[in-house]
């Protein structure tokens, strides 16, 4: 067979999706679009009728990996001139027609809140370029969401976009305005992933904890009153969400932490730096001390909850004092795990123009609070040791009779179970703790 596409009315589509978990979701449902077009995925590059990269702007090698990615499909393309080459995501945002000038190979480009016209684009019923903010919501304009390849964890977009103005941050610019999705459109959703055997929901969201809407009793919802109602699902074990901002912890929320059994205690709450002076600079509007008394009143609500952070280093006018009250927030929080960065300036920020700090030195704070987290996430770990968790099983192990599933705190766990299946939720002792996973055993 030479050409499959002159023997079969089906379509391949590759997806390659970068940055963060709302793009993961957005791929999917970008996926289902094209699914209802005729395209089915793939996960071979060269089979694939149509490329669609999902890119991410939010440091400056993220979104320059769009552009290698892309240098490298000018073979293929040459090979086959009928493959359409798309770019969706938060590059497409915030360059637009400048990708198709750089890159002439590209055949479409769609910003995060358009690509429900995807499929218009690709019939050529539609401008090659769509990256406008539209008043109408593009989930109306989307099929079904569908649970694929049976995994029991999915994700559920509840709010888009960003007010926050960080200054560092493109967020705002790419994705807009914050959004918050009615609470009737997110139940159904969920109800509907459970039904087709979902067992764990994370809820995505730039700023996910200030989502907000009018609740079925006719008042206004919180993000905490919206865990209740999902709490309430039959056969929805656990529900996480992510990313949410200090100032949004609204009290609803926290005692969600304390009343719902199935809000994982983990709570990725980034506060990106330990200094008042850059937090200040940063446009992150809370102090360092405020930060602490949030733990604080958290960990009251739920003492065994897990927190993790996200942290830039060399923000522009850091110094060394700065960067030993960030280490200090780290020792006195104590993390279960973090992501950290090197500050990237990014065009149109408000940051983009400060003079950036000596990169050496930029460098070496970075593995010094790296060093700090990865002993403190290996400390976490170890203290599961002895532990009885809920171990999700989301695959098999490559050992025979092996299972691969998330624990309470979203550890991998590694646990001998012949007769389990992928969607068992099993109760586990923790046994071992290895670099990046833990081992369990089944508890009877
Ligand atoms: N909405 C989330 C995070 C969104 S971006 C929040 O407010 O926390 C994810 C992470 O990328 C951020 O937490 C920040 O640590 C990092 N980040 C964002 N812009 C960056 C930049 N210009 N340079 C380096 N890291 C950045
Ligand atoms: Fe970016 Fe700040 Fe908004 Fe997070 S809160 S998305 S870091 S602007
Ligand atoms: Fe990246 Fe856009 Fe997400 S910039 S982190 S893909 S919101």
């Amino acid at each position: 067979m030479t050409d499959e596409t002159s023997t079969t009315a089906v379509k391949k589509l590759f997806i390659k999706t970068y940055g963060c978990q709302m793009n993961v979701y957005d791929s999917q449902r970008m996926a289902e679009a094209m699914g209802a077009e005729g395209y089915v995925l793939t996960e071979d590059q060269a089979q694939a009728d149509m490329v669609l990269l999902n890119t991410c702007h939010i440091r400056e090698k993220a979104a320059e990996k769009l552009y290698s990615d892309l240098g490298r499909l000018k073979t293929l393309k040459a090979d086959r001139p009928d493959m359409k080459i798309g770019v969706a995501g938060c590059v497409a945002q915030a360059e637009g027609e400048e990708i198709i000038r750089r890159m002439p190979l590209v055949d479409l480009v769609v910003g995060p809140q358009t690509y429900h016209r995807l499929p218009a684009m690709v019939r050529g019923e539609a401008p090659r370029i769509v990256t406008d903010f539209p008043e109408e919501d593009k989930f109306d304009h989307l099929p079904a969401p569908r649970a694929t390849r049976r995994a029991p964890a999915a994700f559920l977009t509840v709010q888009e976009g960003c007010d926050k103005f960080c200054a560092f941050c493109v967020v705002p610019y790419t994705r807009g305005a914050e959004v918050s999705r009615p609470v009737e459109r997110i139940l159904r959703e969920a109800r509907d992933l459970v039904s087709r055997g979902v067992r764990e929901i994370t809820l995505l969201g730039q700023n996910v904890n200030g989502w907000h809407g009018a609740g079925e009793d006719g008042r206004e919802w919180g993000f905490g009153r919206l865990i209740r109602a999902l709490g309430d699902i039959d056969g929805l074990d656990r529900i996480r969400y992510t990313t949410s901002h200090p100032n949004d912890m609204a009290d609803d929320l926290i005692e969600a932490h304390r009343d719902v059994p199935q809000l994982m205690p983990y709570l990725h709450l980034p506060v990106q730096s330990g200094s008042d002076r850059i937090l200040k600079a940063m446009n992150r509007k809370h102090t360092s001390d405020q930060y602490l008394r949030l733990i604080d009143r958290i960990r009251a609500a739920r003492p065994d909850i897990m927190l993790t952070s996200d942290f830039i280093v060399g923000f522009p006018g850091e110094t060394d004092q700065d960067h030993a009250d960030t280490l200090r927030l780290i020792e006195q929080v104590g993390f279960g795990s973090a992501f950290s960065f090197k500050y990237s300036p990014r065009p149109g920020t408000p940051a983009y123009e400060r003079p950036e700090i000596d990169a050496a030195i930029a460098d070496a704070r970075l593995q010094e609070l790296q060093a700090l987290l990865t002993r403190q996430q290996k400390d976490a770990q170890a203290a599961m040791v002895g532990r009885t968790l809920g171990v999700l099983f989301e695959k098999t192990g490559r050992i025979a009779g092996q299972m691969v599933g998330k624990s309470d705190y979203l550890h991998s766990v590694f646990v001998e179970a012949p007769d389990a299946r992928i969607g068992d939720l099993a109760q586990v002792r923790i046994v071992e703790s290895a670099p990046n996973s833990l081992r369990g055993a089944l508890v009877a």
